[in-house]
């Protein structure tokens, strides 16, 4: 979706602006631009295309400018096109904007604007917000700062929808005004400089400490300086927060897509991620949480709602938090989930999982289980995103920062907290199962494992040779198996642009075996004992109607019988996901780099969605 970044300080803003896109870049996007103030008013390069792009275009190595807004567009109102681009000017170029978000009035504010004699040169929403804040200004009595900033808040007053939104006016090139509503932006504050972002990762390497905004604050930029107001504009403070991260972990380290180095940072992901929360020999312990036996008792029900691979991560979650605590849960889209009315009251636990934290569908379907009472506890990757903001409590993975596009090892983060936190219900409700305490152990002794799965997984690479220029590829599994069988055909349909399937194998006779013939390729997960023949048994019929083979298993198969067979550890049943996905998501990679195809930034999808 689409990036901003910002900067005010004492270096030229051009180069620091275009690298901070260049980091942002990952998001997904289709055309690049930004502003400066120059002594001769803003100036604006923008184009279609890839960021670097920007540096060909004519006069940017002319600009001097010290302060400046920048932004990667993701299409949504218009084409990709240099007039669609962002940043947007008003009329008489006095103010300039950059808009994450949507405007969802933005027909009916560019009308009134027109019958006002203002004229619009693009079809985006965004370029209503530049005129509309001239507009006010002209009305406003104090030509000075404060009638700036309070011509951005009647602008924005006006908008119905999401926006993130960085401005700059020709007067004021000491000044910056930035506000957020349902769409992420940070603040990195430096040495006599400050920097803006939709990320923290983009700004990394300038900063660790960051003024995380709420929805309609404001806050004006100088070059040492944050002034933030409410919604009201009454003058507010605000303290910075220091950041883990560091710069390299958002780096490449050497790997040749941030992709492979994020499916090889998976042990350490789960090494952290379970911290200091779990230990063998006591209670498992979430200082976040201060759920009692009564409330857990009382639960009528668990609702987990997330979007794509945080979905299915969900779907492992409510087998462990049913398994283990027997209380029922059910997993839901949350595109569906906020639109079903669903049946949610006070004694509702509704817990969200949201790598980014800033999923536009998954922070509307925690805010709607809020008014109707429900408890609300969100499982995010990302410090101070929009949906920490929302929940009633917050669980942090700590997968460090996680740039492809196809989620990884933010996906094994999420299920081993689920692993985590189901303990720690079963254990707050005083479960008398002797499986935890193996279970435990088994926690513990994972990252091993999935270090020992990484390297047999490799092995997936030949069979990827193989099946690359495949049209369609079928993955089945039952049980937990079935789950990761859906995010395997997922991850490759992803970055592959392979159609995938995934099917419960019982459901094979049900319909899709009729899309078996010779020569398909079908890739079978079969980690469950209980289910093993089953499991084998429907593969067997893939096999009789000429379908090729892959395996991901940990049990004793006889491999002549198939194409290739990855033989994974065994781990707690309850884990085995975690496993099972790896050699799935290497199988991905590999086909996506036979085909020559961008792994880090697949077509058509973004990394944070930040609108519905
Ligand atoms: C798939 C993928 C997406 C995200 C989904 C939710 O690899 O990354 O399906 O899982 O868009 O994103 P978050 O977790 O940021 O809410």
């Amino acid at each position: 979706m689409c990036g901003i970044v910002g900067y005010i300080g004492t270096q030229k803003a051009s180069p620091i602006l275009i690298n901070g896109l260049i980091r942002l870049e990952y998001r997904g996007y289709d055309s690049a631009g930004i502003s400066t103030i120059e002594k001769e008013g803003l100036s604006i390069m923008k184009d279609q295309g890839r960021v670097k792009n920007l540096y060909s275009l004519d006069g940017i190595n002319n600009l001097e400018g010290t302060i400046g807004i920048a932004h990667t567009r993701w299409a949504t109102h218009g084409k990709p096109s240099k007039e669609n681009s962002h940043p947007h000017l008003d009329n008489s170029k006095t103010f300039g904007v950059v808009h994450n978000g949507i405007i969802e009035n933005y027909n009916e504010l560019r009308e009134n604007l027109n019958k006002k004699g203002y004229t619009f040169y693009s079809e985006t929403d965004t370029e209503v917000i530049p005129n509309l804040i001239h507009y006010y200004y002209t009305k406003e009595a104090k030509k000075d700062l404060s009638g700036f900033l309070q011509a951005v808040k009647n602008a924005c007053s006006e908008l119905k929808g999401s926006f993130a939104l960085e401005i700059i006016c020709k007067h004021y090139p000491d000044n910056m005004i930035v506000v957020r509503k349902d769409s992420p932006l940070v603040i990195g504050k430096g040495e006599n400089e400050n920097y803006i972002s939709s990320d923290i990762p983009a700004i990394l390497s300038f900063t660790k400490n960051f003024y995380l905004i709420n929805d309609l604050e404001y806050c004006i930029l100088s070059r040492n300086n944050a002034q933030f107001y409410d919604k009201d504009l009454n003058p507010i403070k605000k303290e910075t927060k220091s950041i883990e991260w560091n710069a390299s972990s958002a780096e490449k380290d050497g790997f040749e897509d941030y992709m492979l180095k994020e499916i090889y940072e998976q042990p350490i992901a789960i090494r952290e991620t379970v911290g200091a929360r779990l230990f063998e020999n006591s209670k498992c312990t979430f200082d976040e949480l201060n759920f009692t036996k009564e409330y857990l008792k009382n639960i009528n029900k668990i609702y987990i709602v997330a979007c794509g691979t945080a979905m299915h991560a969900g779907l492992v979650g409510k087998n462990m938090i049913e398994k283990l605590c027997r209380i029922q849960t059910e997993v839901d889209v949350a595109s569906e989930f906020r639109y079903r009315n669903p049946l949610i009251d006070e004694k509702t636990l509704c817990i969200f999982i949201s790598q980014s934290g800033e999923t536009a569908d998954t922070i509307a379907a925690l805010k709607l289980s809020k008014e109707k009472g429900a408890k609300t506890l969100a499982i995010t990757n990302v410090i101070g995103s929009s949906i920490t903001r929302e929940a009633d409590y917050s669980l942090y993975t700590h997968a460090g920062p996680e740039i492809a596009v196809a989620s990884t090892k933010a996906y094994t983060s999420q299920v081993i907290l689920f692993a985590t936190l189901s303990i720690y219900f079963a254990e707050t409700l005083e479960v008398n199962n002797s499986s935890i305490a193996t279970l435990k152990n088994d926690i513990l002794e994972l990252p091993k494992k999935i270090e020992d799965t990484l390297k047999i997984s490799e092995n997936v690479k030949d069979f990827a040779k193989q099946v690359y220029q495949e049209k369609d590829i079928f993955f089945l599994g039952r049980g937990i198996d079935e789950t990761v069988a859906r995010e395997g055909s997922l991850k490759l349909k992803e970055i592959s642009y392979i159609h995938a399937e995934s099917y419960p194998a019982g459901e094979l006779k049900h319909g899709p075996i009729a899309l078996i013939e010779n020569g398909i390729t079908v890739v079978g997960v079969v980690t469950d004992k209980d289910l093993l023949e089953k499991s084998v048994s429907n593969i067997q019929e893939v096999i009789t109607r000429g379908a090729k083979t892959l395996i991901i298993t940990n049990q004793n198969l006889d491999d002549k019988m198939f194409n290739e067979v990855i033989n994974i550890p065994c781990t707690n049943s309850l884990l085995s996901p975690i496993l099972s996905i790896i050699p799935l998501q290497l199988f991905s990679y590999y086909i996506a780099k036979e085909k020559g195809l961008d792994v880090d930034k697949p077509r058509n999808l973004a990394k944070s969605v930040t609108v519905e």
